[in-house]
C-alpha cells in the first residue's frame, strides 16, 4: 500500500495523501510518496532483536472496567521486548489508525514514561493500527483485527 509522508511532522498517511495533514495542519503538499518509509520484520514467524524492541504489541480487551459496555481497549506496547525511554535513544510516538484512518497520535518523552499506551475505542470492529516511530531506528508497524 503506498504510504504519503508529510514532511512536517512525519505522519503517515496510507493510500494517499490527506488535503490537510490530521497532525500539524500541513497541505497536501508537504506529503511525499515513501514506500519504504515502515520497517518490516525479515522474517514475521522469526524476529531478531531489533524487531523484537520496534513492533508493537497490540492487545485488545472487548471488556473496558472504566467507560462499560460498548468500549474497547486497546493496550499498544512497544516491542515484545519493551524498547528503551532515554534521551538518545526513545519512542518519539506512537500513531493509531482504524481501517488505514487516523484515530490518534500519543507524543512520548524519554525517562519518566514506558513506551506504552492504552485507547478506549468506541469502534468494535475492523483493523487497527498502531505506528511507532523511534528516534534511532524509523517507523515499525502493528496491525490486529478487533
Ligand atoms: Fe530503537
Amino acid at each position: 500500500m503506498d504510504t504519503f509522508v508529510c514532511k512536517v511532522c512525519g505522519y503517515a498517511s496510507f493510500r494517499e495523501a490527506p488535503e490537510k495533514c490530521p497532525v500539524c495542519g500541513a497541505a497536501k503538499q508537504a506529503f511525499q510518496l515513501m514506500p519504504d518509509v515502515i520497517k518490516k520484520p525479515i522474517d514475521p514467524n522469526n524476529l531478531n532483536d531489533l524487531e523484537k524492541k520496534h513492533i508493537p504489541v497490540v492487545k485488545i480487551s472487548k471488556v473496558c472496567g472504566l467507560v462499560g459496555p460498548g468500549c474497547i481497549d486497546a493496550h499498544i506496547k512497544i516491542g515484545e521486548v519493551m524498547h528503551v525511554m532515554e534521551a538518545k535513544h526513545f519512542i518519539m510516538y506512537v500513531d493509531v489508525y482504524h481501517d488505514y484512518n487516523f484515530l490518534c497520535r500519543v507524543h512520548l518523552t524519554p525517562e519518566k514514561i514506558n513506551p506504552v499506551i492504552s485507547l478506549h475505542l468506541k469502534v468494535v470492529s475492523g483493523k487497527l493500527l498502531a505506528l511507532e516511530n523511534c528516534n534511532v531506528h524509523g517507523r515499525w508497524i502493528a496491525e490486529v483485527d478487533l
